[in-house]
């Protein structure tokens, strides 16, 4: 029995979407309220009991690896001043129980590329793939609702949700015959159908498990959609050798690869933080909304 120990961030993008907040400083740095994206998707992959954390980096990114190193000057002045809170909150970031690996993607040639590029690490295991963009809440964090499947399992798994149709061409999009009421048997994958061809709306959002058999396929995979090397033209190959299951998730996903995406995140954490949850919500609620013209 395989366990999954190893957690692969692909974060070499440009992060285009939000120029010029992105123009130094990495999209996968920005906060929700106090803590950025990717500290999230750790967060969420340790909490799945993952303890190596595999980064896929490009330029600009370096701020990634500074924040999940020691700041040794940062917890020296917390200290001196006693400010014991925010020093654990410090510390917290990156629990002594896990290891930071960066690879360096040098070209930006698609996520199917940058996942290839954590081979040398991955090598013969499964492992978990996250998308620090795709911020998802829910009760038990999802990579861990996708690796407890795993282990009854021992196949990759896509984690999915189901879009609006006008929204295809922004994911991969499933075919599968439902086995259970969250667990899919997939036997058909796409990248970014036009509305019109998507056969059916089933999105794989950004939390994969996959065998390492994917960095077979994935070296021999060519330029697809968006001319890019597309993590999904990898995964329709290798479902023809290997079962591979889909995992219909329950919590909510906000897209914080969008400026909607990002600010409904914003305000929906906002609205839970024990520090300013009660005065945000009154001045939501106090808001004078412009009204909408016909
Ligand atoms: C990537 C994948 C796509 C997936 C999406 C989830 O697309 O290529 O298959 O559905 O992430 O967020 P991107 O958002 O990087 O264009």
């Amino acid at each position: 029995m395989k366990k999954i120990t190893k957690a692969v961030f692909p974060v070499a993008g440009m992060g285009s979407r939000f120029l010029p907040a992105t123009k130094v400083s990495p999209k996968e740095m920005m906060p929700i309220v106090d803590k950025p994206l990717i500290q999230y998707a750790v967060e969420e992959a340790v909490a799945a009991g993952i303890t190596d954390m595999v980064f896929i980096t490009g330029r600009n990114k370096r701020s990634i690896e500074d924040h999940f190193d020691k700041a040794y000057e940062l917890e020296a002045e917390l200290e001196m001043r006693g400010k014991d809170e925010l020093l654990r909150l410090v510390r917290e970031v990156t629990p002594s129980n896990i290891n930071c690996i960066y690879i360096r993607q040098v070209e930006p040639l698609g996520l199917g590329h940058a996942v290839l590029c954590a081979k040398p690490v991955v090598q013969d295991e499964p492992f978990a793939v996250l998308l620090a963009d795709d911020l998802i809440d829910d009760g038990t964090p999802i990579i861990k609702q996708m690796t407890d499947v795993f282990q009854q399992n021992q196949c990759s798994i896509l984690g999915v949700q189901n879009v609006p149709r006008e929204n295809t061409r922004q994911y991969g999009i499933v075919s599968s015959v439902t086995l259970t009421d969250n667990l899919e048997q997939v036997n058909g994958i796409v990248e970014k159908p036009n509305p019109e061809d998507a056969p059916t709306t089933l999105a794989v959002v950004g939390r994969y498990i996959l065998t390492p058999r994917i960095f077979h396929y994935l070296e021999k995979v060519q330029v697809g959609a968006g001319g890019e090397i597309q993590l999904t033209d990898g995964i329709a190959a290798l479902m023809h050798e290997e079962k591979m299951l889909a995992y219909r998730f329950t919590g909510t996903r906000y897209d914080c690869g969008s400026k909607l995406g990002y600010l409904e995140a914003m305000v929906a954490f906002g609205l839970k933080h024990p520090e300013v949850r009660e005065e945000f919500s009154a001045f939501l609620r106090d808001l004078k909304l412009p009204v909408k013209s016909k």
